[in-house]
């Protein structure tokens, strides 16, 4: 990925205990996002997306691998180092109501991590709420209004704010727009551009809307049992998707005639997803893929560059 880079995921792996047995969530994940980008992420539920934005945040420890942030280890961190460099990252997900403290008013909530951070006194930080709440489109106003007394758009615009309040380098987007109105997923996608313009904000942008993934990613990763199984500039894997499970995760898209809206998101494939417990061996998707052969079930395929910037997980990449 050109540009510098703002976040270098090298080889991370997680899993998680279940019972005796372990879930392999993320596996070998690499990528390197540039400042003022976007990873578009995409896969079906319990592919591992929202664990991978986890640990690129250090919000969880990775097994293996590392996280490099800014320049520095984020395992290396001492915790207080740590807690100072999370002013440069932020989460926004699906619920802003489950996010936002309910008895506090808009104002404090966006206060919050300003107080958490020591960062000015009352009347600065109520300049900033102010501003930062107009930023996002709402008026001074609703500063004094509680969470619950707002539309579901204004609400993730307070998650917004928040977020936004510490002047982040990195925003991770989990299903931040999911619980929208189509046309406010719209108004919020813009906002999102506008304000990654003016703040140079590199983004990971996690969404099953492929529409909405393809307008703001500048890369999309594809995820697949806890893999990135496709890697690509967002263009370049839309035209010319090169992993037969990319294919058919787009296809479910455009496969559903009836409703418009319903067409942009992404469906869940035929057949069933392996459990994340006992994975296939070989080729992780060899249990689906159309084209499997006898070394997709033995052998797990290397990534393969099939352009400079495009790299995919799959034995026949680049051939077909
Ligand atoms: N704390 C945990 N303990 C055990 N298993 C977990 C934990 N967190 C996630 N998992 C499992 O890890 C896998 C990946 O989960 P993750 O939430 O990252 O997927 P996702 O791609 O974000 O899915 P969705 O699209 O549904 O949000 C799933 O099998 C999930 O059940
Ligand atoms: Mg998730």
């Amino acid at each position: 990925m050109s540009g510098e880079p703002l976040l270098r995921v090298s080889g991370v792996s997680k899993s998680f205990r279940v019972g005796r047995q372990r879930l392999h969530a993320v596996r070998n994940v690499s990528f390197v996002l540039p400042a003022g980008q976007t990873l578009g992420l995409v896969g079906e539920s319990g592919s591992g997306k929202s664990t991978l934005g986890r640990l690129a945040l250090a919000l969880l420890k990775s097994d293996s691998g590392s996280v490099e942030f800014d320049g520095n280890q984020l395992s290396s961190l001492s915790d207080r180092q740590l807690r100072a460099k999370r002013k440069d990252m932020q989460l926004i997900f699906q619920n802003p109501l489950g996010a936002l403290n309910e008895r506090s008013t808009v104002g404090r909530n966006v206060m919050d991590p300003l107080t958490v951070h020591g960062m000015g006194d009352l009347e600065e930080k109520t300049k900033r709420v102010h501003r930062m709440l107009e930023r996002v489109g709402l008026q001074r106003t609703h500063a004094d209004a509680y969470p619950f007394e707002l539309s579901g758009g204004q609400q993730q615009r307070v998650m917004i704010a928040r977020a936004l309040i510490l002047e982040p380098k990195l925003v991770v987007c989990d299903e931040a727009l999911s619980a929208l109105d189509v046309s406010v997923q719209a108004q919020i996608l813009d906002l999102l551009l506008q304000l990654q313009r003016e703040r140079h904000l590199s983004y990971v942008f996690i969404a099953h809307n492929l529409t909405a993934v393809s307008y703001i990613s500048d890369w999309i990763g594809v995820m697949y049992l806890g893999e990135i199984v496709e890697l690509a500039p967002a263009d370049e894997l839309l035209e010319s998707p090169s992993h037969p499970y990319t294919k058919a995760l787009f296809d479910s898209v455009l496969d559903i005639p009836e409703s418009k809206e319903a067409r942009s998101e992404l469906e869940a494939l035929p057949g069933e997803i392996p459990s994340p417990i006992d994975l296939p061996s070989g080729c992780s998707f060899h249990t689906r893929c159309p084209l499997a052969v006898e070394k997709c079930r033995t052998l797990r395929p290397i990534d393969r560059m099939v352009s400079p910037s495009h790299r995919v997980a799959c034995h026949f990449a680049g051939e077909v």
